[in-house]
């Protein structure tokens, strides 16, 4: 992302576990996690299905398609943003420092009820699928991606919001001895991100806990992210720790950084360029074409009404 600042702190390969044996510890954790989910949720769940219900793939959405081939995956995980890691794109070997065992989500804010559930129970209540979007990020980079999760709105449903709640916050864990990134201080750690209540019920809003058809890797936000394919990557949070309801419009991680570069809405547009380059066409990742960048990345007619009767200039998109 473009900003001026000092290069990062990178952290020595030396320093990190290899990562073959942190991401099949992962996976294992993974199905520990649904068996304890299961056991714990015994009182609503059958007997001996919780396994199963947690087993990936999920079930293939036929109604999201990519329109394009799919990227790479070895690309998909080897070429990420994820600044608590470093701000360059070869964090995957940095991100293996984060622990997912055991992850924790508050849901709080105004709610009828405020809670903390673990991400393998809040997944085995969620109405799982997979679908292909399309991914862009704002540095004029995109890939085409099968998420596996759940719609946001089933999240919304289940937080039960107050009605005065016109906007969700995300938040990101905070652990600068395992984040290099979150040790620089002129950062306005946690990464935060938001929408507004109508955006995150809208139907493309997910919420991804797996990729390529298996649980998240680290540097793609295990255990669980926000994608919203019609905005700039930025917004798609990763590895979420809280979910606040708010009447008050959130201050985002880039937002607080330069807000005339990233605003809140953030909504792809391939007429409003950056100051040092132009949005208008997009680097696919994987091979060497340039396509060109469609309003809300091609998902307008799921989400154009979001914005009627919004300013339908500049606002809308930054
Ligand atoms: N979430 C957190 N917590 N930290 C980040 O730095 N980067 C964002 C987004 N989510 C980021 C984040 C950006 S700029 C992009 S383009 C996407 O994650 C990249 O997702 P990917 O690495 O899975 O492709």
């Amino acid at each position: 992302m473009p900003i001026r600042i000092p290069r990062p702190w990178e952290l020595p390969e030396s320093a990190v576990t290899d990562e073959t044996i942190v991401l099949s510890r992962r996976r294992l954790l993974a199905g520990a996690g649904a068996l304890g989910a299961a056991a714990a949720m015994g009182g609503w769940m059958p007997r001996g299905r919780a396994a199963e219900e947690v087993a990936y793939p999920f079930p293939r959405n036929p109604a999201y398609e990519g329109g394009r081939p799919l990227t790479p995956e070895g690309k998909v995980t080897t070429y990420n943003n994820f600044y608590e890691f470093g701000s360059h794109k070869k964090i995957w070997k940095a991100a293996q420092r984060l622990s997912t065992g055991g992850w924790e989500i508050t849901i709080d804010g105004m709610v009828e009820k405020e809670q903390t559930i673990d991400v393998d129970d809040l997944l085995a209540r969620m109405p799982r699928e997979e679908r292909i979007y399309r991914h862009r990020c704002v540095e004029a980079w995109s890939m085409v991606v099968p998420w596996s999760g759940f719609p946001l709105a089933a999240l919304i449903d289940y937080a039960r919001p107050l009605s005065g709640a016109t906007y969700v916050r995300f938040e990101t864990f905070l652990k600068p001895h395992i984040a290099p990134g979150q040790k620089q201080t002129w950062f306005p750690w946690p990464f935060t991100e938001g929408l507004t209540i109508p955006e995150a019920r809208n139907e493309l809003a997910f919420v991804a806990t797996g990729l390529f058809g298996k649980p998240l890797e680290n540097q793609n936000g295990a255990p669980i992210r926000l994608v919203v394919p019609w905005k700039y990557g930025f917004k798609s949070i990763k590895s979420i720790v809280r979910i606040t309801f708010t009447d008050q419009q959130p201050k985002t991680f880039w937002n607080t950084i330069n807000n005339r570069l990233y605003g809140f809405w953030a909504n792809v547009n391939p007429d409003v360029p950056f100051p040092d380059w132009s949005q208008a066409e997009e680097r696919v990742l994987g091979t060497d074409e340039k396509v060109p960048t469609q309003i809300y990345n091609g998902y307008g007619e799921q989400v154009a009404g979001l914005y009627k009767g919004l300013d339908e200039g500049r606002t809308i998109f930054f």
